[in-house]
Protein backbone atom coordinates (compact mmCIF):
# COMPACT_ATOMS: atom_id res chain seq x y z
CA UNK A 1 0.00 0.00 0.00
CA UNK A 2 1.53 3.51 -0.74
CA UNK A 3 2.47 5.34 2.09
CA UNK A 4 0.69 8.29 0.36
CA UNK A 5 -2.49 6.95 0.68
CA UNK A 6 -5.02 9.35 2.67
CA UNK A 7 -5.42 7.98 6.22
CA UNK A 8 -8.93 6.93 7.59
CA UNK A 9 -10.22 6.24 10.50
CA UNK A 10 -13.85 4.77 10.00
CA UNK A 11 -16.73 4.74 12.86
CA UNK A 12 -19.26 2.42 12.92
CA UNK A 13 -22.31 1.60 15.49
CA UNK A 14 -24.15 -1.43 13.21
CA UNK A 15 -23.86 -4.04 10.40
CA UNK A 16 -21.15 -1.65 8.82
CA UNK A 17 -22.23 -2.57 4.78
CA UNK A 18 -21.05 1.06 4.40
CA UNK A 19 -17.90 0.25 6.08
CA UNK A 20 -17.53 -3.09 3.83
CA UNK A 21 -17.80 -1.18 0.91
CA UNK A 22 -15.05 1.26 1.80
CA UNK A 23 -12.98 -2.05 2.83
CA UNK A 24 -13.44 -3.14 -0.70
CA UNK A 25 -12.48 -0.52 -2.38
CA UNK A 26 -8.90 0.46 -0.49
CA UNK A 27 -8.08 -2.99 -1.71
CA UNK A 28 -7.22 -1.25 -5.13
CA UNK A 29 -3.94 0.73 -4.52
CA UNK A 30 -5.21 2.89 -6.67
CA UNK A 31 -8.42 4.20 -4.87
CA UNK A 32 -5.82 6.41 -2.59
CA UNK A 33 -6.93 5.88 0.17
CA UNK A 34 -6.25 3.19 3.16
CA UNK A 35 -8.19 1.76 6.33
CA UNK A 36 -5.66 2.54 9.31
CA UNK A 37 -8.55 1.44 12.27
CA UNK A 38 -12.05 1.10 12.44
CA UNK A 39 -14.08 2.62 15.81
CA UNK A 40 -16.92 1.41 17.56
CA UNK A 41 -19.34 3.15 20.58
CA UNK A 42 -20.46 -0.44 21.09
CA UNK A 43 -19.24 -4.08 20.85
CA UNK A 44 -20.14 -7.25 19.34
CA UNK A 45 -21.46 -5.31 15.80
CA UNK A 46 -20.96 -6.48 12.38
CA UNK A 47 -19.23 -4.24 12.01
CA UNK A 48 -16.52 -4.47 13.92
CA UNK A 49 -16.33 -8.14 12.92
CA UNK A 50 -15.71 -6.89 8.76
CA UNK A 51 -12.85 -4.85 10.01
CA UNK A 52 -11.42 -7.79 11.93
CA UNK A 53 -11.62 -10.23 9.25
CA UNK A 54 -10.00 -7.19 7.17
CA UNK A 55 -7.30 -7.27 9.23
CA UNK A 56 -8.00 -3.83 10.09
CA UNK A 57 -7.42 -2.71 14.03
CA UNK A 58 -10.38 -1.75 15.93
CA UNK A 59 -11.21 -0.07 19.23
CA UNK A 60 -14.58 0.16 20.88
CA UNK A 61 -15.64 3.70 23.42
CA UNK A 62 -18.65 2.75 24.93
CA UNK A 63 -20.77 6.33 26.67
CA UNK A 64 -21.67 4.49 29.45
CA UNK A 65 -18.34 3.66 30.38
CA UNK A 66 -17.18 7.75 31.02
CA UNK A 67 -19.11 9.18 34.06
CA UNK A 68 -19.70 12.10 31.26
CA UNK A 69 -20.08 12.45 28.08
CA UNK A 70 -17.19 14.96 27.32
CA UNK A 71 -14.82 12.54 28.86
CA UNK A 72 -16.33 10.13 26.40
CA UNK A 73 -15.61 12.51 23.96
CA UNK A 74 -11.92 13.20 24.74
CA UNK A 75 -11.44 9.63 25.28
CA UNK A 76 -13.20 8.84 21.56
CA UNK A 77 -11.03 11.66 20.14
CA UNK A 78 -7.73 9.97 21.93
CA UNK A 79 -8.27 6.88 20.72
CA UNK A 80 -9.02 8.07 17.32
CA UNK A 81 -5.59 10.23 17.29
CA UNK A 82 -3.27 7.67 17.77
CA UNK A 83 -3.81 6.29 13.98
CA UNK A 84 -3.18 9.51 13.17
CA UNK A 85 -6.28 9.92 10.14
CA UNK A 86 -6.07 12.83 7.71
CA UNK A 87 -10.19 11.67 7.67
CA UNK A 88 -12.44 10.24 10.06
CA UNK A 89 -15.39 8.66 7.89
CA UNK A 90 -18.62 8.18 10.47
CA UNK A 91 -20.40 4.89 7.96
CA UNK A 92 -23.73 4.47 10.29
CA UNK A 93 -22.29 5.89 13.69
CA UNK A 94 -24.62 6.64 15.66
CA UNK A 95 -23.39 9.60 18.12
CA UNK A 96 -23.12 12.97 17.45
CA UNK A 97 -19.21 13.33 17.63
CA UNK A 98 -18.36 16.50 20.19
CA UNK A 99 -15.47 19.24 19.82
CA UNK A 100 -12.14 17.11 20.42
CA UNK A 101 -12.72 14.93 17.23
CA UNK A 102 -14.83 17.64 15.04
CA UNK A 103 -11.77 19.99 15.67
CA UNK A 104 -9.16 17.25 15.23
CA UNK A 105 -9.90 15.95 12.16
CA UNK A 106 -11.87 16.59 9.53
CA UNK A 107 -15.22 14.20 9.27
CA UNK A 108 -17.25 12.94 6.70
CA UNK A 109 -20.56 11.78 7.56
CA UNK A 110 -23.50 9.68 4.99
CA UNK A 111 -26.71 10.12 6.07
CA UNK A 112 -30.29 7.97 4.57
CA UNK A 113 -32.17 10.66 3.41
CA UNK A 114 -31.49 14.46 0.91
CA UNK A 115 -30.60 16.95 3.65
CA UNK A 116 -31.58 19.28 4.74
CA UNK A 117 -34.74 17.17 4.78
CA UNK A 118 -34.93 14.47 7.54
CA UNK A 119 -32.14 14.90 9.80
CA UNK A 120 -31.47 12.74 12.68
CA UNK A 121 -31.76 8.97 13.23
CA UNK A 122 -34.99 8.33 11.66
CA UNK A 123 -34.47 9.69 7.82
CA UNK A 124 -36.18 6.44 6.56
CA UNK A 125 -38.97 6.39 8.85
CA UNK A 126 -39.26 10.18 8.29
CA UNK A 127 -39.21 10.27 4.89
CA UNK A 128 -41.98 7.38 4.22
CA UNK A 129 -44.33 8.98 6.79
CA UNK A 130 -44.01 12.43 5.04
CA UNK A 131 -45.19 10.84 1.68
CA UNK A 132 -42.44 12.18 -0.35
CA UNK A 133 -42.43 10.37 -3.59
CA UNK A 134 -38.37 10.99 -3.97
CA UNK A 135 -35.81 10.61 -1.22
CA UNK A 136 -32.11 9.76 -1.12
CA UNK A 137 -28.81 9.78 0.28
CA UNK A 138 -26.57 12.56 1.36
CA UNK A 139 -22.61 12.92 2.32
CA UNK A 140 -21.45 15.39 4.47
CA UNK A 141 -19.08 17.13 6.30
CA UNK A 142 -19.50 16.83 9.87
CA UNK A 143 -20.14 19.67 11.99
CA UNK A 144 -21.47 20.23 15.82
CA UNK A 145 -25.28 20.12 14.56
CA UNK A 146 -26.95 16.62 14.28
CA UNK A 147 -26.50 16.08 9.83
CA UNK A 148 -26.41 20.03 9.66
CA UNK A 149 -22.76 19.84 7.78
CA UNK A 150 -21.47 21.34 4.32
CA UNK A 151 -22.80 18.94 1.81
CA UNK A 152 -20.36 17.26 -0.95
CA UNK A 153 -22.65 14.70 -2.62
CA UNK A 154 -26.59 13.59 -2.94
CA UNK A 155 -27.74 11.03 -4.87
CA UNK A 156 -32.07 10.52 -4.99
CA UNK A 157 -33.70 7.03 -4.70
CA UNK A 158 -37.25 6.93 -5.80
CA UNK A 159 -40.23 5.71 -2.80
CA UNK A 160 -42.19 2.84 -4.18
CA UNK A 161 -45.57 2.34 -3.60
CA UNK A 162 -45.80 -0.62 -0.75
CA UNK A 163 -41.94 0.20 0.48
CA UNK A 164 -41.61 -0.04 4.38
CA UNK A 165 -38.82 1.22 5.91
CA UNK A 166 -36.72 -1.82 5.60
CA UNK A 167 -37.23 -2.20 1.72
CA UNK A 168 -36.55 1.56 1.34
CA UNK A 169 -33.74 1.62 3.80
CA UNK A 170 -32.30 -1.24 1.90
CA UNK A 171 -32.42 0.72 -1.76
CA UNK A 172 -31.10 3.84 -0.29
CA UNK A 173 -28.16 1.98 1.26
CA UNK A 174 -27.33 0.18 -2.14
CA UNK A 175 -27.38 3.72 -4.05
CA UNK A 176 -25.54 5.02 -0.15
CA UNK A 177 -22.31 2.65 -0.77
CA UNK A 178 -21.57 3.79 -4.07
CA UNK A 179 -21.87 7.64 -3.01
CA UNK A 180 -19.44 6.65 -0.17
CA UNK A 181 -16.97 5.33 -2.07
CA UNK A 182 -17.31 7.53 -5.08
CA UNK A 183 -16.73 10.48 -2.46
CA UNK A 184 -14.27 9.46 -0.41
CA UNK A 185 -12.23 8.36 -2.91
CA UNK A 186 -12.66 11.26 -4.84
CA UNK A 187 -12.11 13.46 -1.36
CA UNK A 188 -8.56 11.46 -1.06
CA UNK A 189 -7.33 11.57 -4.75
CA UNK A 190 -8.04 15.00 -5.38
CA UNK A 191 -7.95 16.79 -1.84
CA UNK A 192 -11.25 19.54 -1.31
CA UNK A 193 -11.98 23.12 -0.35
CA UNK A 194 -14.80 24.33 2.17
CA UNK A 195 -15.57 27.94 1.36
CA UNK A 196 -18.83 28.68 3.77
CA UNK A 197 -21.07 25.74 2.81
CA UNK A 198 -20.00 24.84 -0.43
CA UNK A 199 -16.97 22.56 -0.63
CA UNK A 200 -15.69 21.27 -3.87
CA UNK A 201 -13.30 18.77 -5.11
CA UNK A 202 -9.35 19.92 -5.67
CA UNK A 203 -6.76 21.21 -3.98
CA UNK A 204 -7.11 25.03 -3.46
CA UNK A 205 -5.82 27.44 -5.96
CA UNK A 206 -5.65 23.87 -7.99
C1 LIG B 1 -26.77 3.91 6.74
O1 LIG B 1 -27.94 4.08 5.98
C2 LIG B 1 -26.38 5.17 7.44
O2 LIG B 1 -26.55 6.32 6.66
C3 LIG B 1 -27.35 5.16 8.58
O3 LIG B 1 -27.32 3.82 9.03
C4 LIG B 1 -27.01 2.98 7.93
C5 LIG B 1 -25.79 2.20 8.29
O4 LIG B 1 -25.73 1.01 7.57
N1 LIG B 1 -27.04 6.14 9.58
P1 LIG B 1 -24.45 0.07 7.65
O5 LIG B 1 -24.13 -0.17 9.12
O6 LIG B 1 -23.32 0.72 6.92
O7 LIG B 1 -24.90 -1.21 6.98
Amino acid sequence: MSSQAVRLVVLVSGSGTNLQALLDAVADETYGAQIVAVGADRGDIEGLARAERAGVPTFVERLADHPTREEWDGRLAARIAEYRPDLVVCAGFMKILGAPTLEAFPVLNTHPALLPSFPGAHGVRDALSYGVRVTGCTVMLADAGVDTGPIIAQEAVPVLDGDDEPTLHERIKTVERHLLVDTVGRMAREGWTVTGRIVRFGRPGG
